[in-house]
């Protein structure tokens, strides 16, 4: 029992059990640096006011230091007994540099320190999201960019709509990506707040600078009450409902992708590298890396769910509750990391077939809206424009044949209006330069708004 930290009001020693049971360790190590960035800048704060003289302050942080490159060298001895990194680190620092190593507590109480942890580990994380989220961005411009002139059916009901370009419908995807890189850097402002100085949850009687600490960790704001600056894990919620909407979208993605890779869709190809086959069925590529992320989607919604209810009727202030935050939250982290690696490497190395998408387009009657409006052009309503256009359909349907493939005669049957200029309008291309307007699916436009992306990813 003597090792421990906080022994002094115990007379027996803490069950082995509990002992394991309440322990952090195994799972908070990961925020080592954090940690000992917290306490570095609570070291120097320290001395800036007066309660740590100048030899003090050096020597913890030169032990801080110290531990920190023995975590990465793999040499630090982790121990159950101290039970989270706060106090394994604690506890090196003051074996290392002797009493000196018991002062760096003061003023401070694991409850904002951990909160501190936390926020400046999402905040590292957000950061690298970003950049990973951009990479991804990234690759879907170019890929809109190669195919910005590749005709494919567009959906709605998953029946053929109106002819689309696969560009268009990348920078569908990319829209829905810079729409997440927004809500992630609006998560960032509330995660970037400074709890360390609300103590235990109080405050303390020392004459703190929390200010001055924010400014040396980068945070942007001091937490303005210590009540919710320990109990406060709102950041961690809304990190989490960000990445449960992120990956939805990635469902979309990957729902479609492992669609149009199927053999009854033939658009793409997924590159060898990113499948894998069948024990038994030796035809087999399946396209696993967009179906494990669809499938991942399960465990991000869940930690959010695990979040909303770890805090749900939490009376203030902190509570050992809280230290269930950091499992889900971590593996959001990961799996979120992890899934925008894979589809950021996977996206530029897309093949479309596209004699493929545009058969298909050929083959819903596609044009049937061009036709429609074309029908208003010479004068009808729209809703007898419409009603002709769907006899017209019937018809190709009985007889399997695409409107364009209809002679004039036939369609001038169905309208009487139908002139020859009537073809121009039933072709796949005329269809979608046709839509030629901001937002439309033109690859004149499909081509701007590429420009417009690469002038956004470079600032
Ligand atoms: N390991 C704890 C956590 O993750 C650190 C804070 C513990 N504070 C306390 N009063 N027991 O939340």
């Amino acid at each position: 029992n003597q090792e421990k930290l906080s022994s002094g009001r115990f007379t027996e020693a803490t069950d082995a059990f509990v002992e394991e049971f309440t322990a952090s360790i195994q799972f908070d190590q990961r925020m080592y640096k954090q940690d000992i960035q917290g306490s570095i800048a609570h070291a120097r704060m320290l001395y800036k006011v007066g309660v740590l003289t100048a030899k003090e302050e050096d020597a913890i942080i030169k032990g801080l230091e110290h531990i920190w490159s023995e975590i990465e060298n793999d040499q630090m001895h982790w121990s159950i007994k101290q039970e989270d990194i706060h106090m394994n680190i604690e506890s090196r620092l003051t074996q290392m540099i002797g009493v000196t190593g018991k002062k760096l507590h003061t003023g401070r109480s694991r409850n904002d320190q951990v909160a501190t942890d936390i926020r400046l580990y999402v905040r590292d994380q957000i950061d690298l999201i970003q950049q990973d989220l951009r990479r991804l961005q990234a690759g879907l411009v170019e890929l809109a960019e190669r195919e910005a002139d590749t005709i494919m059916p567009g959906f709605t009901h998953l029946q053929t709509a109106q002819p689309v370009t696969f560009g268009h419908h990348m920078l569908a995807w990319y829209e829905m990506l810079v729409r997440d890189e927004e809500r992630l850097l609006d998560c960032r402002k509330r995660v970037n707040s400074l709890p360390l100085g609300s103590a235990a949850l109080a405050g303390t009687t020392y004459p703190i600078d929390r200010e001055y600490t924010a400014q040396l960790l980068g945070f942007d704001r001091v937490c303005q009450n210590s009540l919710d600056g320990v109990s406060d894990r709102d950041f961690a919620i809304e990190f989490a409902s960000w990445a449960a909407i992120f990956i939805m979208h990635l469902t979309r993605f990957s729902e479609e992708l492992i669609l149009w890779s199927s053999a009854q869709f033939q658009f793409i190809d997924l590159p060898d590298r990113f499948c894998t086959g069948s024990s038994i069925m030796p035809q087999k590529k399946n396209p696993d890396v967009p179906e494990l992320v669809r499938g991942k989607s399960g465990r991000v919604y869940g930690h959010l769910v695990s979040l909303l209810t770890l805090m749900k009727s939490q009376p203030l202030a902190y509570n050992k509750d809280n230290q269930e935050d950091k499992e889900p939250l971590f593996d959001t982290i990961d799996t979120v990391r992890g899934c925008l690696r894979a589809f950021g490497d996977m996206m530029p190395a897309l093949e479309v077939k596209r004699d493929n998408t545009y058969r298909a387009a050929r083959n819903g009657f596609a044009t049937a809206t061009d036709l429609a409006d074309y029908l208003v052009r010479k004068g009808l309503a729209f809703r007898d424009a419409h009603e002709a256009v769907g006899l017209a359909v019937a018809h190709g349907v009985k007889t399997k044949q695409d409107l364009a493939d209809m002679s004039l005669a036939t369609l001038q049957g169905f309208c009487e209006v139908i002139e020859q200029d009537v073809y121009e309008v039933l072709t796949l291309e005329g269809s979608v330069n046709a839509r030629n307007h901001l937002g439309g699916t033109a690859p004149a436009q499909v081509r701007l708004q590429v420009a417009q992306a690469k002038t956004r990813l470079a600032s």
